[in-house]
């Protein structure tokens, strides 16, 4: 008989392959394997490099707690968020770690500010993705909770949940699509 932790430990497995399997289709069906890939192996690369200590110090130096700074691409949570996401918005994609995620909701979105405030992350990014860069993602490197929201944005998602930050009060006003532990919500704007 299966013990309980060898059970938990094959159930997340499943949820993992299951996560995988949508992520990897996601992509697919926009046309963009490719960009996807590539991110994909440069992140393991990057985990291999393990620059724990200088990314601790960056965290230290800024208004961050726990693990926030920790770029993991939350694969779990990509398809559902993406099947909330209206047509033509335009989003600010808070925590946009390696981009992927970001690259895939433009294909859907009208504008996509893809903001991430760890420069060693975004610079790699951008380095690996290249000209591929869609000409409707705007890649900003800085503080989503300090920085001003760009007045054309309706929508405003936040994968991010190792976060210790209360949304700030700018972002009322626009839809917030948020991922949590037990999963992903949706906060109407406030008129
Ligand atoms: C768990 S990762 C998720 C990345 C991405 N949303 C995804 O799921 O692929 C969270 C990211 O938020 C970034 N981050 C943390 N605090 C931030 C802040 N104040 N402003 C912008 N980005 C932040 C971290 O550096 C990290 O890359």
């Amino acid at each position: 008989m299966m013990s309980d932790i060898a059970k938990q430990i094959q159930d997340l497995g499943r949820g993992y392959d299951v996560a995988l399997r949508e992520e990897v289709e996601l992509f697919a069906s926009l046309g963009l394997s490719d960009i996807r890939d590539r991110l994909e192996r440069d992140w393991e690369q990057a985990c291999e490099e393990d620059k724990e200590e200088g990314c601790l110090e960056f965290q230290a130096s800024r208004d961050m707690r726990g693990g926030e700074i920790f770029f993991v691409p939350d694969i779990r949570r990509y398809k559902r968020v993406f099947d909330l996401i209206p047509p033509g918005c335009a989003i600010l994609d808070v925590g946009a770690g390696d981009l992927r995620f970001s690259i895939a909701l433009a294909a859907r979105a009208h504008h996509v500010y893809a903001i991430e405030i760890n420069p060693t992350i975004l610079g790699r990014a951008l380095s690996v993705i290249g000209y591929d860069l869609p000409s409707n993602v705007t890649a900003i490197c800085g503080d989503a909770f300090a920085l001003p929201v760009p007045a054309d944005v309706d929508t405003v998602v936040c994968i991010m949940i190792h976060r210790c930050h209360d949304f700030p009060d700018a972002w009322s006003t626009r839809r917030i699509v948020h991922a949590e532990h037990d999963g992903v919500h949706v906060m109407e704007p406030q008129p």
